[in-house]
């Protein structure tokens, strides 16, 4: 069974209103929606924005859902030129922007009790993203995406993550969710698509294009989930 996993109610709410057979329950606060979408077993859940709660959700779907993949869907900023407002990031790797043990030698980024810096997404499931968003149509690109516990939306933070990490997109979820299915041996993969510039104009661009940005997620989502089947 597949996971899907979003932080916001928009960000799910287009593929719940697409499955049948709905069973939910709430665990840790947290509303797990199991059905069918177009015929396939999925789990849908709003998690919440930030790493803690992406954490606690992925491993709640690993252990009391027993799913085989988990993909997060939602929106992001952009870190590089070639994205704009409703295009798409697909995730080869994901990695932590706000972890920092440097002070004790160790390079920005790195999670002490893990043996890679950038946690790799899986690669038949990042072929099926890159195939559904083609068939979309989109601008897109494949890259590194980061993932901190701060909305992006200075100039400084943006240039800082590019410059340490060169990641095309910048969010709150995908490298904890990344982290948990790693050391759970879970397939995982994170697409993103544009709502902002993770920079001074984020929060009205955010307000402004998250909902639209989040539905073409949704839909790459939809196609994805069949695509993996085939
Ligand atoms: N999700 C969408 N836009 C974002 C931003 N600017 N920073 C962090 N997460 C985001």
């Amino acid at each position: 069974m597949l996971g899907i996993i979003g932080a916001m109610q928009m960000e799910v709410d287009a593929l719940k209103g697409l499955m049948t057979d709905q069973q939910v329950r709430t665990i840790s606060n947290m509303e797990y929606v199991a059905g069918k979408l177009d015929g396939r077993p999925v789990v849908a859940v709003v998690c919440g924005e930030g790493k803690v709660a992406a954490a606690i959700c992925a491993q709640t779907l690993i252990l009391e859902y027993n799913v085989d993949r988990i993909i997060n869907t939602g929106v992001a900023g952009t870190l590089c030129d070639a994205l704009g407002i409703k295009d798409v990031a697909v995730a080869q790797d994901v990695v932590q922007h706000d972890m920092d043990v440097t002070a004790l030698g160790l390079p920005l980024g790195q999670i002490p009790s893990l043996d890679v810096l950038k946690i790799p997404c899986d690669k038949d499931m990042v072929a099926a993203l890159e195939r559904a968003v083609q068939e979309q149509g989109c601008n897109w690109r494949l890259g590194t995406i980061a993932s901190g516990d701060m909305f992006l939306h200075t100039a400084e933070r943006k240039e800082f993550i590019v410059r340490q990490f060169g990641a095309i997109a910048g969010e709150m979820e995908g490298a904890s969710i990344g982290q948990v299915c790693y050391l759970n041996h879970v397939p995982f993969a994170v697409l993103r698509t544009i709502s902002d510039d993770a920079s001074g104009h984020a929060p009205a661009s955010f307000e402004q294009f998250a909902g639209e940005a989040a539905e073409l997620a949704c839909a790459i989502v939809r196609r994805f989930s069949a695509l993996l089947e085939e």
